[in-house]
């Protein structure tokens, strides 16, 4: 692993000597009171104790609370936080303790220093769901290996976009010297330029766990001298113009800091002026500028506003050369109001020259 670079992972939880635990032979209602004086619970002897506890908290809390107004809604999630995230589990040598615990490859992985210590169950619970995906893998339509998504990276759950993408690129007659991803999580971008033919992809990410990962899964193959990555925001330390940039952007705007919410989804009202600023700098003059966005933002009423189409309308810049539209399959139907949500969402492919 990149010693240099710190990983983002769950910190370890240090409690007092003395702890509450729970088991089969517990009371819940007891629990559920130490939960809500701010104490920790330790889960002891099955792991699934853990989720016992937690659907307790549930049936509790639903009790308690009304649960229908947004207001209650919210109310509700930050009690279920607060008390689900003092329910703590012990790991022994880079293993669960309890029984019937699932094997889970981060702990020695992102804790190899650190064979003993406590993580929330929620945090566990993350980290194991975490595991399955890079343990099996995702397949991704329209490349030829699956990707193995490291802990903490954004991976894609829906592939319009890179089919939307991928066509593009089938048709691209221009040069394929280099080409720079900005932004490239689990690194799905760049693989499909180099299948495509392109030489050398530069990536940037401003997620330290992307660079560990890309570069785990990349090892010493052909791969790894054909993709360089920076961990760096926007260009990051690459200064030689492209002739093709490519950005899939977070895509829904936050006014509030977005330093602890994920990158991956949302863009702070600086991005996308900085992005197009120096985009402008490391674009060959014949280059293309592409672009992966969405109307999730509009459709869900969260703005107006759309930043690329913003960029264009400002002028000065780059100019449109094409794009291409897709309508995105309904990822689930949870609730009525997502569906409705989903038959209007599309994928947009934008695709742009300097001026
Ligand atoms: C929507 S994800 C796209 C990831 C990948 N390119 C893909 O298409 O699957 C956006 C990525 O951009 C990264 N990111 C966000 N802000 C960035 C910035 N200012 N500079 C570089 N990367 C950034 C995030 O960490 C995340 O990995």
């Amino acid at each position: 692993m990149n010693s240099e670079i710190k990983v983002n992972k769950p910190e370890p939880i240090s409690v007092p000597k003395e702890i509450a635990i729970f088991n089969r032979e517990a009371d819940v209602k007891s629990t559920i009171k130490t939960l809500e004086a701010g104490n920790y619970v330790l889960i002891t002897e099955f792991y699934n104790n853990g989720a016992v506890l937690l659907k307790e908290i549930q049936y509790h809390l639903n009790k308690t609370f009304a649960n229908k107004t947004f207001k209650e809604q919210r109310a509700y999630r930050a009690a279920y936080h607060k008390l689900s995230n003092l329910i703590v589990i012990e790991i022994e040598e880079h293993q669960l303790v309890v029984k019937k615990s699932p094997n889970i490859g981060w702990f020695k992985k992102l804790y190899p220093d650190t064979s003993d210590f406590l993580l929330t169950f929620p945090q566990v619970q993350g980290l194991n769901s975490a595991w399955q995906w890079y343990e099996n893998g995702i397949t991704i339509p329209v490349l030829r290996n699956k990707i193995h998504p490291f802990y903490g990276t954004y991976f894609p759950t829906r592939f319009e976009h890179l089919e939307l993408f991928d066509n593009w690129l089938k048709r691209y007659s221009g040069p394929k010297k280099s080409a720079i991803d900005v932004g490239f999580g689990s690194g799905v971008l760049a693989l499909q330029m180099i299948k495509h033919g392109f030489q050398k992809v530069f990536g940037t990410d401003t997620n330290p766990n992307a660079i560990v990962g890309l570069t785990e899964a990349m090892g010493t193959t052909k791969l790894s001298r054909k993709v360089e990555l920076d961990f760096g925001s926007l260009f990051g330390k690459w200064s030689k113009p492209s002739e093709l940039i490519v950005f899939n952007p977070p895509w829904l705007p936050e006014k509030r800091n977005i330093e602890n919410l994920d990158e991956a989804i949302y863009y702070n009202d600086a991005l996308f002026p900085d992005f197009f600023k120096a985009a402008k700098e490391m674009l060959l003059p014949e280059g293309k500028l592409v672009l992966i966005f969405s109307n999730l933002a509009q459709i869900t009423g969260l703005t107006k506003s759309h930043p690329i189409e913003e960029e264009l309308a400002k002028g000065g810049r780059f100019k449109l050369e094409r794009c291409f539209n897709k309508n995105v399959k309904k990822a689930s139907d949870k609730t009525k109001r997502d569906l409705e949500h989903r038959k209007n969402e599309e994928v947009e492919l934008w695709i742009l020259t300097h001026i």
